[in-house]
C-alpha cells in the first residue's frame, strides 16, 4: 500500500461551504471571494453566510446581531470554571475546556443546532478577553451591546473602544480567518461530531488542534522571528542560518497552497493600510520577500510562499493584541467555520471510521503465512 502519511491529497467530505484551490489561490466561502468579504462584509454577515448558506437580508442580519451580542454575557458557572484553571495553562486549553463546559445535560448531544453555534461563537472572545484581564489582575470588562463583534472583543480586552480602522482590520482577519475546507481543526471538529458526541465536544477537539505551530500556532513565532531578525540588514543572515540547520521559517510553506495564500495577499493590504510606513511592517515586506527568494534557493521545487500566519501576524501586532491572544484570536475567527462544517456534517453523517495498515509483529504461529 502506498504511504498515506498526513492524508495528503484525500477527499474526506464533500462540502458547500469553502473552495481552497491551492494552485490558483483562490478562496471562496459558498460563491463568494473570501477576500472581498473580508473588506465589504461584517463578521456578522459572514458567519450568517457560512452557517445559513446566504448572505443575509437587513432585518436578519440586525436579528443575528442581536442574538450575537445578548448571548456575549458570560454564564456565572464559565466565570467560576475560568477563575479555577491553573494560571499557567495556556489561552487554547483554557478555550478548550471551556468549550467542553458549555455542554450542560439540559441540551440534547445529536443533532447539533445552529444556535448553539452561534452561542459558542459570541462567547469565544469574552472568555479569551475575561481569562486575560483576570491573569492580568484587571476587572474583567462587561460586553457592549452597541459594538459589532470584533469591535467588542477589543474593547472586552482593554475596557475602550477601539479605533474604528483597528476594528475594521481586525474584522478583515476574522473573516479571512473563518474557513479553510479541510484544515487539521476543522477535520477534527467534523470526526469528532461524526460520532454525534455534540457540538460543544468538538468544538474542544477542534480547539486542541488548532494550537500546534504546523497549523494556528505559528503568529506568534512569526513575531518572534521578526523580532529576533530586527533590522532589514539581518534578514538573509538570519534567514539563511534557519534554512542551514534544516529549520522553517514560520509564516511560509502551505499543503494545499503552491502560490501565495490569497489570504496573505488580503491581509498584507489591510495591514498597509492599517500601518503605512512604518518600519516594522518595511521590516515584514522585507523578510517575506528574502525568504521567498531563499525558499526558493534551498526548497527547489517545493513552491513554498507566504501562508496567512505572516501577516496576521502583523495585523495583530499593529492593533496591539498581546502576543499570547494571536491564536486564540484565530480560533475566535475559525470557531464559525468549524461549526458550519458540523451543521453540514450533520445533515448527513456518517462516522468517519478509515483504516490503518498494520505494519507491526505477527503471532509467531501465523508469520509468515499471512501477511
Ligand atoms: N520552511 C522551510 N522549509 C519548509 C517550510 C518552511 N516554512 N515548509 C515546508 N518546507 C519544506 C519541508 O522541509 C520539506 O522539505 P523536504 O522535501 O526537503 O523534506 C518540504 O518543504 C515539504 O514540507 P512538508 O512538511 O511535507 O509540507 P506539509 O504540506 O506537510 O506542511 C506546513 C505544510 C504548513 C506544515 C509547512 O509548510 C510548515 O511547517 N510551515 C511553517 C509553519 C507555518 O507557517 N504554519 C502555518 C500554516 S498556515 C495556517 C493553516 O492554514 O493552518
Amino acid at each position: 500500500m502506498a504511504s498515506v502519511t498526513g492524508l495528503e491529497g484525500v477527499v474526506a467530505a464533500e462540502t458547500g461551504i469553502g473552495l481552497v484551490d491551492g494552485e490558483r489561490g483562490h478562496l471562496v466561502y459558498r460563491g463568494y471571494w473570501a477576500k472581498d468579504l473580508a473588506v465589504s462584509r461584517g463578521f456578522e454577515e459572514t458567519a450568517h453566510l457560512l452557517w445559513y448558506g446566504q448572505l443575509p437580508g437587513e432585518r436578519e442580519l440586525s436579528a443575528l446581531k442581536e442574538r450575537l451580542a445578548a448571548a456575549r454575557v458570560l454564564p456565572i458557572e464559565l466565570r467560576r470554571l475560568l477563575d479555577a484553571l491553573p494560571a499557567g495553562l495556556p489561552m487554547m486549553g483554557v478555550l478548550q475546556a471551556a468549550a467542553a463546559a458549555f455542554a450542560n445535560g439540559a441540551e440534547p448531544p445529536w443533532p447539533p443546532r445552529a444556535d448553539q453555534a452561534e452561542r459558542m461563537t459570541a462567547l469565544v472572545p469574552g472568555v479569551i478577553a475575561y481569562r486575560y484581564r483576570r491573569l492580568q489582575g484587571l476587572e474583567p470588562v462587561e460586553p457592549d451591546a452597541e459594538l459589532d463583534h470584533a469591535a467588542n472583543y477589543l474593547y472586552m480586552l482593554t475596557g475602550r473602544r477601539p479605533e474604528p480602522d483597528h476594528a475594521r482590520a481586525l474584522t478583515a482577519y476574522l473573516v479571512l480567518g473563518m474557513e479553510h475546507g479541510m484544515n487539521a481543526s476543522t477535520f477534527a471538529g467534523r470526526v469528532a461530531l461524526s460520532t454525534q458526541a455534540g457540538l460543544y465536544p468538538a468544538v474542544s477537539a477542534a480547539i486542541g488542534t488548532m494550537g500546534g505551530p504546523l497549523h494556528g500556532g505559528a503568529p506568534s513565532e512569526v513575531i518572534a522571528m521578526l523580532e529576533a531578525i530586527g533590522t532589514p540588514d539581518r534578514a538573509e543572515p538570519w534567514l539563511r542560518d534557519v534554512l542551514e540547520r534544516g529549520g522553517r521559517l514560520m509564516g511560509f510553506g502551505h499543503r494545499i497552497y503552491k502560490t501565495v495564500d490569497p489570504r496573505a495577499e488580503a491581509l498584507r493590504a489591510v495591514t498597509r493600510g492599517l500601518t503605512g510606513d512604518d518600519p516594522a511592517f518595511a521590516l515584514a515586506l522585507h523578510v517575506e520577500e528574502t525568504a521567498t527568494r531563499l525558499l526558493a534557493e534551498y526548497k527547489p521545487g517545493r513552491r513554498l510562499h507566504t501562508n496567512v500566519e505572516f501577516f496576521a501576524a502583523a495585523i495583530m501586532k499593529a492593533i496591539a493584541l498581546p502576543t499570547a491572544l494571536f491564536t486564540p484570536t484565530f480560533t475566535a475567527a475559525r470557531v464559525v467555520g468549524w461549526t458550519a462544517h458540523m451543521l453540514e456534517q450533520a445533515a448527513h453523517n456518517r462516522i468517519f471510521r478509515p483504516q490503518s495498515a498494520y505494519v507491526g509483529n505477527m503471532p509467531s504461529e501465523i508469520a509468515g503465512r499471512i501477511g
